[in-house]
């Protein structure tokens, strides 16, 4: 296995991935567990040095303990990894000169005999597009190293001592900004002598060791909201610990049709997962009744969830963990570029202050996994496909698909009409191309002929996004003719509905929910 320490870089996760993506087994420690006791009991086969966002030339700034260069195993040291080694091993590392770089760069070779680099200088003038982000620069490399890459800001860019198989690089190669990035690493690990037999099924293994460890024989409970995220960790808790977990679905009468029943079937009956439905429809539709503002509903429906969870999770006796689908885009803090203080466009469903209020221990098994990664898991843990691809559905459910206010006669409709639609883009092959698709009922009716008489009814709004990550979104372009059937199935099929709209709208401007 593959050792990697971290010193506190904003995206050394992105090194484990890469990683996993080359089916290498590794395991991020940060650098103060990692002693000589920690390295012998280890045993890895070869080290990575992560970034970080300290400087080397601080005293008492983070540092490897010095046996790990006696270990006889190839090491590579990335940015503030690379400095930490040039240091260590006799180089000189310094502030400022004018040198710091930030963001894009090209790393021209000046020797690319190194293994490390074969069938990396692909472009046509010779140099790679890599991400620097460092303000100290190596000025003087160690005994034993040779420069093979420069940067205009970093002399010293790609160094390497062959002999003992340490490589140390300036930039980052697991960011997507290095686009050959993953080529380094894949260098770096067949030479360390990895064969790339390691897969989502070890994980899983590897996980359940983990939680089995964590929880002991104490009671876990779980908030299932039918996404992906927080099925994947409960059956994978549940393969875990079995009964010593519980779930709890807080249905608040704002989910899509059938939504209930297949989330409870699925949990209760095919994984045997104890499973508390907490059918709360009536206090929370009883709540919001009368409520128009966008606001003021998130707001309402973030608190009842609170209040409605914390009481189910008190008659389970005994729990000591809670346990939630956190994805590591969620731990990474997101860095604001502008500087400004930023503008809440909405109060996202947040639980975040549940683990302390109930003196709850946090269990998040998928904390290292990217969402791709959670769907892998998932299939290994044979969660359907069906399941596993679904769209993201936002914690407010259909509050925020209903403009105005809501009522149970708005939300009926809705449910058959979204049914509906989502089946016109199941039937037409859409669905894994658009990144989340839902219809919305709008707070107004017009007026429209239907068999010789006059209808009075709501209006419907379609909406489908392509997206990566939900921040940025574009409309999704159906052809007229899918929209043209959809809007006249729509309407034939569901009552209360007489005109129908497609939003193409992007994000920004627009967002992708409508409140
Ligand atoms: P917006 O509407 O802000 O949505 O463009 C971006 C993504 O976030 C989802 N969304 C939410 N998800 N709790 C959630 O768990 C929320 O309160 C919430 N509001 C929006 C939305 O569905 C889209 O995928």
């Amino acid at each position: 296995r593959l050792l990697i320490i971290d010193f506190g870089s904003q995206v050394t996760q992105l090194i484990a991935r890469r990683l996993r993506e080359l089916n290498v087994y590794c395991e991020i420690h940060p650098y103060q567990h990692v002693d000589d006791a920690f390295l012998a009991t280890f045993a890895p086969k070869a080290i990575i040095f992560s970034g970080g966002p300290d400087s080397v030339t601080r005293d008492g700034s983070p540092r490897p303990p010095k046996s790990v260069f006696d270990l006889g195993v190839p090491i590579l040291g990335i940015c503030y990894g690379q400095q930490v080694m040039m240091q260590e091993l006799g180089g000189l590392v310094e502030t400022g000169h004018g040198t710091a770089e930030f963001g894009r760069a090209f790393v021209t070779p000046t020797d690319d005999r190194l293994p490390l680099l074969d069938g990396w200088f692909t472009s046509a003038d010779g140099r790679e597009q890599v991400w620097m982000s460092h303000g100290d620069h190596v000025s003087r490399i160690a005994p034993g190293f040779q420069v093979f890459g420069t940067s205009s800001g970093a002399p010293f860019a790609i160094t390497a001592d062959p002999s003992r198989n340490f490589f140390a690089v300036q930039f980052h190669p697991e960011v997507h900004h290095t686009p050959n990035g993953a080529k380094l690493y894949e260098n770096f690990v067949r030479l360390a002598g990895f064969t790339g037999d390691w897969t989502m099924a070890s994980y899983k293994d590897e996980a359940i060791a983990r939680i089995r460890e964590q929880v002991g024989d104490k009671q876990v409970i779980c908030g299932l909201s039918g996404g992906v995220d927080s099925s994947v960790a409960a059956v994978l808790i549940h393969e875990a610990i079995g009964d010593q977990l519980t779930c709890v679905f807080v249905d608040h009468g704002l989910l899509r049709l059938n939504e209930a029943e297949e989330v409870v079937t699925m949990f209760r009956d095919n994984y045997n997962i104890p499973l508390i439905h907490a059918d709360e429809a009536d206090l929370f539709l009883g709540e919001l009744d009368g409520v128009s503002d966008p606001e003021t509903k998130r707001k309402i429906i973030g608190r009842l969830f609170i209040d409605v969870f914390q009481k189910y999770a008190s008659q389970i006796d005994g729990a000591e963990f809670l346990a939630q689908g956190t994805l590591y885009p969620d731990v990474i803090e997101s860095v604001s570029f502008s500087g400004g203080p930023s503008v809440t466009i909405k109060s996202h469903h947040n639980v975040g202050g549940l683990p302390e209020k109930m003196g709850l221990k946090l269990v998040e098994p998928l904390r290292e996994l990217f969402k791709d990664e959670v769907r892998a898991l998932g299939r290994e843990l044979g969660l359907p496909d069906k399941f596993i691809g679904r769209h993201p559905f936002p914690g407010p459910g259909l509050a925020i698909r209903c403009p105005g206010e809501i009522t149970r006669e708005k939300l009926e409709i809705l449910r058959r009409a979204d049914a509906v639609y989502i089946d016109q883009i199941r039937r037409h092959g859409l669905y894994d191309d658009i990144w989340q698709a839902f219809a919305a009922i709008l707070p107004m009716r017009t007026v429209g002929v239907m068999g010789d008489g006059r209808t009075y009814d709501y209006a419907l709004a379609l909406r489908a996004v392509t997206s990566v990550d939900g921040m940025t979104a574009d409309y999704y372009p159906f052809t007229h003719d899918f929209l043209g059937e959809t809007s006249t199935r729509i309407i034939n099929e569901v009552r209360g509905i007489n005109r129908v709209f497609y939003d193409c709208t992007s994000k920004p401007p627009g967002t992708i929910e409508l409140e």
